[in-house]
């Protein structure tokens, strides 16, 4: 695969993606190994949905990740790892080291009656294992399902039931900055709710040593499976369009859906725009600073750089510990030349002052990569200068779990970076912006609802055990679209900006959370009648939850009462869920068809006191100068 060289050459790539995409595609894909050619480059429509890639082909994800770099790359380290702690001894893994560590979990797994098809559910810290245990999962057809492991109990036994995992792999701990987390014990109180009951085996992975609790008809150590297997296991033939994993991620109703990649099409494209985004070249280090629990990870952490034979930096910890500048340490110590976060990251950094950055070097520094949220121009500038010196191009990636690799985005010093823009769509990604009535809005200067007109080969299949859930969520409201549930504006030479959300979904430090979901978590707190969550403007986390509660009474201590109310929160969702801020109110607007005016609410919670339009229409008006006033 050529990367791109220019703009000319962009604007010609770009046209012909668009005009011949299954031409486009047919010559992208000749480039990987396949077990059997596809008859078909593309078979499509948005109304069931029913979306085909290389219809027929026969490959497996990890033979183009591992067996197709050796023996030349037998050597090249294929990624490294810095640990939690800059005191424990760092790893690393060559591609043929990855090859065999692959393969003897694959063995592992298979001696376990794990399966083509079966899924595997991962509750696992950033260690090297969970990479090779997800590609060994891959290598024999299983269907991995990752839950970031910052996720509560219950949300991950309401994952492993929606999906009916098989197995777990989990390890014993995790060390996260300065906290000691217990994993075990979380998979082991989900797998006590009734709905865990398909689990036979926890593959528990070492990690810190401390003492776990043992189950020895279901529990099996890591270390006492994996080093006697064979170092060889034969590839699973995979269908193009065999599952290869599920993604819970959260919309706007309902509990969070398994998002469903399948195989032909995510390798094809998460290589591609990994390869073309970041204009990778040999010697170069690619770091991503995002979790494995998330599709950034699994994309650009796991599959992209393997893929394309890349070397990158796994890293265990969190930016702030053991200080502030540990991002740039790492920085210098790797020579990382392309370094990918999120602005969220960015505006925690820039808050502890320039001291932090200023002691490191950061010469090697060639990409500069942002992704989760728009980012505002204060932290674009800060990154720009205090990281990039000034001389590396950033690329803002929109994109989303959904579409499995990046959308919109600058190519790394071949199209210009704007600040705050994600920019241009990638070669093959059509996207339009719709006014709210579904008419496609033309030329530049408009704002609209950004919707993907064409398939491109990532695009999501289903949602797991539930399609009729993707074909409303996705494909219904703009029929022939797929629908983001993002708006952006197109400016000259049609350059997009993001602006956010236009459904019930935020964004809290590049983490996405429904506010249904949240608000059926308060809900279970005894002394809650009900609540509406909404997100408001946070100088740090891009967008904070706001909840207004409605109590059974107000002759309570308040300050007991929000605490436990967060409380709930954690214990439902997980600690990232938790409220930065908690009204108490008597009632909440509500439209005569008893729905909630969140228009409202959101504007109280950013802080506005005026422009509140039309409340008459409002079952209970005088509630609003309530909540005005309450405003916390
Ligand atoms: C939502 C998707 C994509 C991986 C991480 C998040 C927002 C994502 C950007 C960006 C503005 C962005 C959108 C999108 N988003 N990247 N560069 N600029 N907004 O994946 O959890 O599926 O969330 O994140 O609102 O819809 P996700």
């Amino acid at each position: 695969m050529e990367l791109i060289k220019d703009t000319a050459q962009f604007e010609e790539i770009y046209h012909k993606s668009c005009h011949q995409p299954e031409l486009f595609w047919d010559e992208i894909a000749s480039g990987f190994t396949w077990k059997k050619r596809w008859d078909k480059v593309l078979s499509w429509n948005f109304t069931e949905p029913n979306i085909h890639w290389f219809v027929n082909g026969k490959m497996n994800i990890t033979e183009n990740c591992l067996d197709r770099h050796l023996p030349e790359k037998s050597d090249q380290i294929a990624f490294y790892w810095e640990p939690n702690s800059p005191d424990t001894s760092p790893r690393s893994f060559t591609y043929l080291s990855l090859y065999q560590e692959v393969n003897k979990v694959a063995n592992s797994l298979k001696q376990y009656g794990i399966k083509k098809g079966d899924r595997i559910c991962f509750y696992m810290p950033m260690v090297p294992e969970l990479a090779i245990a997800i590609l060994a999962c891959a290598r024999i057809g299983a269907v991995h399902s990752v839950v970031f492991a910052g996720f509560s109990a219950q949300s991950l036994a309401d994952r492993i039931e929606d999906s009916q995992c098989k197995m777990v792999i989990c390890s014993d701990y995790n060390d996260r900055g300065a906290k000691h987390i217990a994993v075990k014990q979380v998979v082991d109180d989900a797998l006590q709710f009734p709905g865990c009951q398909c689990v036979e085996n926890v593959l528990v992975y070492k990690n810190t040593g401390d003492e776990v609790t043992w189950y020895p008809e279901r529990d099996l150590w890591w270390h006492d499976v994996v080093p006697n297997q064979s170092n060889e296991c034969e590839a699973e033939s995979m269908d193009s369009e065999d599952m290869l994993f599920i993604l819970y991620t959260s919309g706007s109703t309902g509990k969070p859906k398994g998002v469903v990649h399948t195989c032909g099409g995510y390798m094809v494209y998460t290589s591609y725009s990994f390869k073309q985004v970041f204009q990778i070249n040999e010697k170069d280090l690619y770091w991503c600073t995002a979790d494995i629990g998330w599709i950034t990870g699994h994309s650009y952490i796991v599959y992209g750089p393997l893929l394309v034979g890349a070397t990158s930096l796994m890293f265990e910890g969190v930016p702030t510990y053991p200080d502030a500048g540990r991002f740039w340490e790492i920085c210098d110590k790797y020579n990382v030349t392309h370094f990918y976060t999120a602005p969220t990251a960015i505006r925690a950094l820039m808050a502890y002052g320039n001291s932090f950055v200023e002691k490191y070097q950061l010469k090697s520094l060639k990409v500069l990569g942002s992704v989760g949220e728009p980012i505002n121009e204060e932290a674009w500038h800060w990154y720009n200068e205090k990281v990039g010196k000034n001389r590396c191009p950033i690329v803002d990636t929109w994109w989303q779990t959904e579409t499995g690799g990046i959308m919109i985005s600058t190519l790394a010093g071949i199209t210009p970076s704007i600040p705050s823009y994600a920019t241009k769509p990638l070669p093959g990604i059509q996207p339009v912006l719709l006014s709210a009535d579904g008419i496609e809005l033309e030329g530049n200067e408009v704002e609209g609802l950004l919707c993907i007109k064409f398939p491109w080969p990532s695009i999501l299949r289903t949602t797991y055990g539930d399609h009729e859930r993707c074909r409303q969520t996705y494909f219904s409201l703009y029929p022939g679209y797929y629908f983001t549930g993002d708006g952006a504006k197109r400016y000259k030479d049609g350059n997009y900006r993001i602006i956010g959300r236009v459904d019930d979904v935020i964004n809290v430090s590049g983490h996405r959370l429904g506010t249904a979901e949240v608000e059926n978590a308060i809900n279970r707190h005894p002394h809650v009648v009900e609540s509406a969550v909404v997100g408001f403007p946070h100088d740090i986390k891009g967008q904070g939850i706001y909840a207004y509660v409605i109590p059974v009474d107000f002759n309570i201590d308040e300050t007991i009462l929000k605490k436990e109310i967060a409380e709930v929160v954690a214990k439902q969702i997980g600690a990232i869920a938790k409220p930065d801020k908690i009204q108490l109110v008597s009632g909440l607007p509500k439209t005569r068809s008893g729905k909630i005016m969140r228009r409202i609410l959101r504007k109280v919670a950013g802080g506005e006191t005026e422009g509140f339009g039309d409340v008459s229409t409002l079952l209970n008006p005088e509630i609003v100068e309530e909540i005005k006033d309450g405003a916390v």
